[in-house]
């Protein structure tokens, strides 16, 4: 299995403002590429562009105007970060992935677009012992708001390879800036408030920035699903202490029980050995400590400082702009 280094594609980013599209979009200029990046926030266009994308202002459940948006794109590649998360509602989530993607593909086999690399997960495997390969099923079977979870990336999954050439990246759970897991983050603020349990459940982490480097590296993948995590699962006993110290948290509250059976992380040889994709930061262990230099660091907005094409000191969740509703403007 090869992987191969492309440069000057133009790229449909559907996702671009988000805390992966935005740290993607300077790697994908910096590559050679040309992005063209959605929002639904016209407060986002301006740092899209700063970011050097051209913005399409285009909400994907809107069918029509987003085959628009994509044809009008010339794109040859379309990338898939969308999720729903900002508010923390796993249904609508669901929704996006399933209704949102559809949308997505149809738009790209209309635009005769070959190729999509899309943002997955890598804890909704079947349970089982130790760290789950890409061969392993999806556990559709499992009870709710489980269930609902597995579903959604079911049909995401599913839809994105009906095109001729499809790059599914299961990633980790994400942490480093703009994420739930870094100091101003939501999982830093409940760990402050004595919330954050430290339990048996096994997860993989991976850092942002190597996950944005993942979805530059898959433009020249072959088609399949690659879990993108860090090379050490570990459980919350073990990694949760570490992450109470690194956002200035008291020490957790211990839990040995399992929370949730099919937890048990992911495994990354595939991304590693055959795809030759090399995480900066192999292990949250050392991942973890780097997120305390960001702890003194001023809150700088939504998309933080961006100088010279790179957002630095972003920080998520802090636009109060309004989304477009239908049309694309
Ligand atoms: N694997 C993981 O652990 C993982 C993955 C993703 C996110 N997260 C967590 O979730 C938190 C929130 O993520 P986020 O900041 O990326 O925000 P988000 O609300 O999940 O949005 C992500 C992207 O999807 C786009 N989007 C959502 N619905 C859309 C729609 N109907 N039409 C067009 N675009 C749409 C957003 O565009 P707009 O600009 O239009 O809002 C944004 O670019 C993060 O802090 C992170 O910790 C975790």
């Amino acid at each position: 299995m090869t992987s191969k280094n492309v440069s000057g594609l133009r790229i449909f980013l559907a996702g671009g403002a988000g805390v992966l599209g935005r740290r993607v979009i300077p790697l994908l200029v910096a590559a050679g590429h040309t992005v063209v990046a959605t929002t639904r926030h016209a407060a986002r266009t301006g740092p899209l562009r700063d970011l050097g994308a051209t913005p399409a202002l285009v909400d994907v459940l809107d069918a029509a105007a987003l085959t628009e948006a994509v044809r009008e794109s010339g794109a040859e590649v379309v990338m898939h970060q969308l999720t729903d998360l900002a508010g923390g509602d796993l249904a609508a989530n669901a929704a996006l992935r399933r209704d949102g993607t559809r949308n997505l593909v149809d738009a790209a086999r209309a635009a005769g677009v070959r190729r999509i690399v899309a943002q997955s997960i890598c804890w909704t495997y079947v349970p089982g012992a130790g760290p789950a390969r890409e061969g392993e099923l999806l556990d559709l079977g499992a009870p709710e708001p489980r269930r609902s979870t597995v579903a959604g990336v079911a049909a995401l999954e599913s839809a994105v390879a009906e095109l001729p050439e499809w790059v599914v990246l299961r990633y980790g759970l994400l942490y480093g800036p703009g994420t739930w897991f870094e100091p101003r983050g939501l999982r830093a603020a409940e760990a402050r408030e004595g919330k954050l349990v430290a339990g048996a459940d096994v997860t993989s982490f991976v850092h942002v920035d190597d996950a944005a480097a993942a979805a530059v590296a898959a433009l020249g993948w072959p088609a399949g699903h690659v879990n993108v995590c860090d090379d050490e699962p570990a459980a919350g006993l073990d990694w949760a202490p570490a992450f109470c110290r690194a956002v200035g948290a008291p020490a957790p509250p211990v839990s040995g029980a399992p929370a949730n059976p099919a937890a048990r992380g992911a495994d990354n040889r595939h991304a590693r050995r055959d795809l030759g994709w090399t995480p900066a930061y192999p292990s949250w262990r050392e991942g973890f400590p780097a997120l305390a230099s960001d702890r003194d660091i001023p809150d700088t907005g939504y998309f933080g400082t961006i100088s010279n094409g790179r957002v630095e000191h972003y920080r998520g969740g802090h636009d109060e702009s309004i989304p477009v509703r239908g049309k694309a403007r």
